[in-house]
Formats: C-alpha cells, sequence, structure tokens
C-alpha cells in the first residue's frame, strides 16, 4: 500500500482545511501522499485573504517548507455552482484530482433548517458533481471521502449500525437533519462513485496533547465553566457521551480511505458505549483539570449535577434562579437532548479493522482532560492563557456555534 502511495501522483482536493478537522487532517494528508499537492477550497474576499487563512491553517500543522510548498489556496465557496469558479479552472482541477476529502460543513446547531441545508446540502451537491467529473476527466483510481456525522442517526435509539440512515427518525436541530439529507446525496451517488463515509461522533482534541483548532460543544462548557458560570448542570450523570480524537478520526480516514474493500462503505469514527466514561465523570475531571490549572488560592466549586426529570423536585429555589440568570441555560438548551440521552453507535467492526492496522483508540477520559487542559492553555485559540478565571474572557451570553 505504501509503495503504491509513494508513486501516486496528482491533486488531492480538499474542503474545510481551516476548520477543526480539516486542519489536523492536512499535514497528514501531506505525509501519507509524498507526492500529490493539496488544492484547499477556502472562502474569503480576495486571494490575499484566502492565502492568509491558509497560512495560519498550515502554522497549526506545523508543516516544514516543503510540505507547505505543496499546498496551494483556492478561493472558493463551495455551495456555488462549479464552487463558484470559472468554468476552464473547475475542469482543468478535475482533470488533476485523484482524490477528494470533503470535511466543509456548518456546525452551528442553532441555523434554521434552510441556512443549514444551503451550507451541508448543496454543497455537497456540488462536491459529487465536481468528483463526477473527476471520474469522467481522471482515472479509474479517483476516490472521494465524504465526511458525515454519527448523529444522523438523530432521535433514534438502541444500537444504531453503519449501515442504516433514513429510517423515518426526528432530529434535535436541523445539522443533523441538513447532514442526514447531503449523507443521502453521497450514498445515492455510491453506484456512479467511488466513495467512503465517514461518520465521527464529537470530536476533541489530539490524543498526547489535546490540540485542536475549533472549540465547540465541549469546550463551550469548559469555558464558563472556567468563567464559575455554570451554578447547576442539568445532566444525566449515567449518560455516557461520544467523543472521539480529532487525531483517531484523521488516521481512519486516511487509512480506511486507502482499503479497496472500504468502497461504497459508511464507517462510524465513535468510542461506542463500552469505551465511553459518563457524564459524571467527564464533567468531574474537567472541574479537576480546572483546579489544577487555577492559580493556588482560587478555588471552582463542581456544579451540582441533576438530570432534567430531578430539576424541579431537587433544585433548591435560589439554585434555579442562579441557573436561570446563567449563560450555560442557552448551552443546556443547544445540548440537551445530547446531555440527558446517550447514542449506542455500532462501532466494533471498524475499531477492530482500524486496530490490525495499528490505530487503536486512547482511553476517553484522558483524552478529554488533555483537550481541558490545551483548551485552556491556548484560551480556546488565543495566544498566552491567563490563569485566573477572572481574565479569561466573558463569552457570549447567545448560543455558541455547536
Ligand atoms: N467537530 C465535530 O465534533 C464533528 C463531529 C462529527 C462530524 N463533524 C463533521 O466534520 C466536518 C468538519 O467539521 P469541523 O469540526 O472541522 O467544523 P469547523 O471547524 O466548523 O470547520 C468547517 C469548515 O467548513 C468550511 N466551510 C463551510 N462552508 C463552506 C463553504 N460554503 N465554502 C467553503 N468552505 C466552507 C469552513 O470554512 P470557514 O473557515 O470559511 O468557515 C471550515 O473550514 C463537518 O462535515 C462536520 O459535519 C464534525
Amino acid at each position: 500500500m505504501n509503495d503504491k502511495l509513494n508513486r501516486f501522483n496528482g491533486a488531492i482536493l480538499m474542503t474545510g482545511v481551516t476548520g477543526g478537522l480539516g486542519s489536523a487532517l492536512l499535514p497528514r494528508l501531506l505525509r501519507r501522499y509524498p507526492h500529490c499537492e493539496v488544492v484547499a477550497l477556502i472562502r474569503g474576499a480576495d486571494a490575499s485573504e484566502v492565502n492568509a487563512r491558509l497560512a495560519e491553517a498550515l502554522d497549526f500543522g506545523g508543516l516544514a517548507p516543503a510540505e507547505r510548498a505543496r499546498v496551494s489556496a483556492c478561493r472558493a465557496d463551495i455551495g456555488q455552482p462549479r464552487f463558484g469558479l470559472d468554468a476552464s479552472v473547475w475542469h482543468a482541477l478535475a482533470e488533476r484530482t485523484v482524490r477528494v476529502f470533503h470535511l466543509a460543513a456548518s456546525v452551528d446547531f442553532g441555523l434554521p433548517l434552510a441556512a443549514s441545508r444551503a451550507a451541508n446540502v448543496d454543497s455537497t451537491r456540488q462536491v459529487l458533481d465536481f468528483a463526477d467529473a473527476c471520474l469522467r476527466q481522471g482515472g479509474s483510481d479517483f476516490r472521494l471521502n465524504y465526511v458525515s456525522t454519527a448523529y444522523v442517526a438523530g432521535t433514534r435509539r438502541g444500537r444504531l449500525g453503519e449501515n442504516e440512515l433514513g429510517c423515518g427518525q426526528g432530529f434535535c436541530n436541523a445539522y443533523e437533519q441538513s447532514k442526514l439529507e447531503a449523507e443521502t446525496l453521497v450514498t445515492q451517488a455510491r453506484e456512479r462513485l467511488p466513495v467512503t463515509i465517514y461518520r465521527p461522533s464529537q470530536i476533541i482534541g489530539e490524543t498526547g496533547s489535546g490540540r485542536i483548532r475549533k472549540f465547540f460543544g465541549y469546550y463551550e462548557f469548559v469555558r464558563l465553566a472556567a468563567r464559575d458560570k455554570i451554578p447547576l448542570l442539568v445532566v444525566n450523570t449515567a449518560v455516557r457521551p461520544d467523543f472521539v480524537p480529532t487525531d483517531y478520526v484523521c488516521e481512519a480516514m486516511l487509512h480506511l480511505g486507502e482499503l479497496p474493500h472500504a468502497l461504497g462503505r459508511t464507517y462510524h469514527l465513535t468510542a461506542g458505549l463500552a469505551r465511553s466514561p459518563n457524564f459524571g465523570l467527564v464533567f468531574g475531571s474537567m472541574y479537576q483539570e480546572l483546579a489544577a490549572w487555577l492559580p493556588p488560592g482560587r478555588v471552582l466549586e463542581t456544579p451540582r449535577m441533576l438530570s432534567a426529570r430531578e430539576l424541579s423536585q431537587r433544585a433548591t429555589a435560589q439554585e434555579l434562579q442562579r441557573f436561570r440568570r446563567s449563560p450555560v441555560k442557552f448551552l443546556q438548551r443547544t445540548y440537551h437532548s445530547y446531555l440527558e440521552e446517550e447514542r449506542d453507535f455500532d462501532c466494533d467492526a471498524t475499531q477492530a479493522t482500524l486496530a490490525a492496522a495499528g490505530i487503536v483508540l486512547p482511553d476517553i477520559e484522558t483524552v478529554l482532560r488533555q483537550s481541558t487542559r490545551y483548551a485552556l492553555d491556548a484560551r480556546y485559540g488565543r495566544a498566552h492563557a491567563a490563569r485566573n478565571v477572572d481574565e479569561v474572557e466573558e463569552p457570549s451570553d447567545a448560543p455558541q456555534i455547536a
């Protein structure tokens, strides 16, 4: 396999390079395909903004000059026909593209359905058109890699299979629905296109360092906790949320993306219930990490954790009042379903395939701790962390991107 990749050349088209997953995948892509160039489709007002945005992603990846030289940015809006490119540029790109990695999406849980569809479904339709052109104009070696989400399962419960998609389920938000609709398009295209679909769960930092470029979901709670803005957590402590480290997702995609039998298949890149710590442990270790991070003498109280059902019976009037005034209530609203109910993603076969290639899921609680420390030290993407809760920037009270 490595010998084949060493001889492999052409372009790899990538969307979402400025994102959390994309900026972690890019350096790995360059190393995996040493003779390929990467063309990154990036939004921006003009070429200089696009190049500056690429440079930031490259800086995060810590790339050597020779690796940087193999990446170019193309100003594009992937939601537009032919990505908004001139037809001649689009066709020339398709002719030399041997792999597509489509990661770009809006992961804002608060968007209305029409906006989520425009961001996630329209763009996927454009990527499929491009992939058709790659196959027509390029070689038979072409492959498309599409990043979906495990949460296309929506409100379905029980064992959630990799082969299951639209089962008449409901959705917790428009993001889930639009990603299901996008994945449906990709699934339908499997008959004519060589495609592999990946469904990660909630992505956290890298194993060991906790590094990550974007901070949402779990990190929004860390951010409020560091400000001592969580008087009460409405969460079912027995529920096991599903987290996966960025490096596991990237390595899995790069490995599966070259397996002949992965063509036409869908993979859960998830931890699975057996490997997932419950919310009691997740928030317990988050507060332990915070306590260790704060300067001596600063104490943060771990908030009481009550399920939605327990809230009215067990919370005191004072607790309820503090909760209602706290910005955490917006996060609770956004993530309500994930905090109250667990999802049982079937990932046994995928984990076994990956383990056989040395790609092993690490201990998730350990990576969560590392991710928490990294987020605090990096001040959620801003350099020079403040170690005093009073110095940490006040988050907006509005619901955040998730
Ligand atoms: N993060 C998670 O926990 C998670 C879990 C499961 C699945 N996923 C999936 O993983 C993929 C990557 O997510 P992420 O966490 O990296 O998200 P992210 O950090 O928000 O990055 C999203 C990327 O998509 C780009 N993008 C969005 N719309 C675009 C457009 N019209 N034209 C060009 N680029 C566009 C963004 O560009 P800008 O910088 O210009 O906005 C950014 O690079 C998504 O498909 C997401 O659904 C993520």
